[in-house]
């Protein structure tokens, strides 16, 4: 894959701009982002495979929709013949959900739909989007197919992202600058941007420039230091909120996204929606996914108790993780991921993907409690356990 990225040194305080993000052997478009096929190991895209393997790459909901969602679902097939079909209330029911008007809210084919419209609407020919490295790389994709580029800064030393430095360039680049990408939690990491740094960014840069909040991990958080920023968009500054079905709802394969944004944004988005973007059964999907909020405590529970158990268990093994408070985790493996990823394969494993620079970092979703039992045991096959400092001193 050509790529004209200028990469200097990854923990360094120099942004990186950015042409391509760095594409690994994974393909990055939606339709795109297979896993080439790997000898002797089960091939995804053959359903008899697919649905043997253990998936842990994309950060699903491994349980899957609650059966208050699945009737909602059901009962709304009677209209699948129709374009302008009851949409279940659901912009009504964001609405609600976040306090703002039903004015604030565009809904989308998974978040990945608002993801390309705020780039179509911000990110014209020479424009630039200001995030971190390694984040969700997709919106650096479209900034590039639309001819913007990304200024991408380095994380912390703890992979945290690197606040001060956001703001510096920002502020540098601040004709030019589309708007600020900040992915909370931070995907692939599963770090959070804590909310007094969310409040400085917003407070330090010039008002005009629009902050893009991806929080399609927010439900999993529990760390006090963290808080959703939708009470940005009420007191309207210029702040998008991206927020997903596709995660603790479970609904991924469905595709309900949604933007939260005051209005004048909003308008500004909506000529890049595609026409009827989102499926009428999702809709009623969302509705009732928003109300069964003990389904969603459950969710978050199990999963943190399993991530956290695990990750103490690599620990353990003397395997550095990254503290997470997401769905997924990293692991420093210590070689190149994609040969991991391709052994786990072989396995039944589906993990990780490269997230340059840290191409020696695992990411793995967090899955049922079998299913990680069935990762520790595949991960000791194939990792030993790392000499400790203690037995390495003595
Ligand atoms: C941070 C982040 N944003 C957005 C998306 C897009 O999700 P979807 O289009 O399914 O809502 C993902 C998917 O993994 C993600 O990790």
């Amino acid at each position: 894959m050509k790529t004209d990225i200028a990469r200097r040194n990854f923990m360094g305080k120099m942004a990186v701009l950015l042409g391509y993000a760095g594409l690994g052997p994974l393909q990055l478009s939606g339709q795109g982002r297979s896993r080439q096929a790997v000898a002797g190991a089960p091939d995804p895209k053959k359903p008899a495979d697919y649905d043997k393997l253990i998936k842990l790459a994309n950060n699903e909901n491994p349980y899957g929709p609650p059966e208050g969602v699945l009737k909602a679902m059901n009962d709304a097939w009677k209209y699948g013949n129709r374009y302008a079909a009851p949409d279940g209330g659901i912009f009504d029911a964001i609405a609600e959900h976040h306090h703002v008007k039903p004015e604030n809210v565009l809904i989308g084919c998974g978040s990945s739909e608002i993801l390309k419209i705020v780039d179509d609407a911000f990110l014209p020919d020479h424009k630039l989007v200001v995030g971190v490295e390694p984040t969700y790389e997709t919106v650096y994709r479209f900034a590039t197919n639309s001819k913007a580029k990304a200024i991408a800064v380095p994380l912390t030393k703890t992979y945290d992202a690197n606040m001060k430095e956001i703001i510096r360039v920002t502020k540098l680049n601040a004709r030019d600058v589309g708007v600020v990408y900040i992915c909370n939690p931070n995907n692939p990491t599963g770090r959070i941007v804590p909310k007094d740094e969310i409040k400085l960014l917003l407070d330090s840069i010039p008002g005009d420039i629009p902050v893009f909040i991806d929080e399609a991990y927010h439900h999993f958080v529990d760390d006090p230091n963290y808080e959703p920023s939708v009470k940005y968009v009420i007191e309207g500054r210029k702040v998008i909120i991206a927020r997903t079905f596709s995660k603790i709802a479970a609904l991924a394969g469905m595709r309900l996204g949604y933007a939260v944004a005051p209005k004048e944004i909003i308008d500004q988005l909506k000529p890049f929606v595609m026409s009827y973007n989102t499926n009428t059964i999702v809709k009623f999907g969302g509705v009732a996914s928003l109300k069964d909020t003990a389904n969603e405590a459950k969710i978050k529970q199990l999963n943190k108790q399993i991530r956290d158990r695990v990750t103490g268990e690599l620990k353990g093994m003397g395997y550095e993780v990254i503290p997470s408070q997401s769905n997924f985790f990293m692991v420093n493996v210590k070689k190149d991921v994609t040969p991991v990823a391709e052994e786990f394969l072989k396995k039944g494993f589906v993990v990780g993907r490269k997230f340059p620079p840290m191409t020696e970092w695992l990411r793995v979703s967090v899955g049922t409690d079998e299913e990680m039992k069935g990762f520790m045991k595949v991960f000791k096959e194939l990792f030993p356990a790392q000499p400790t400092a203690q037995t390495k001193a003595g």
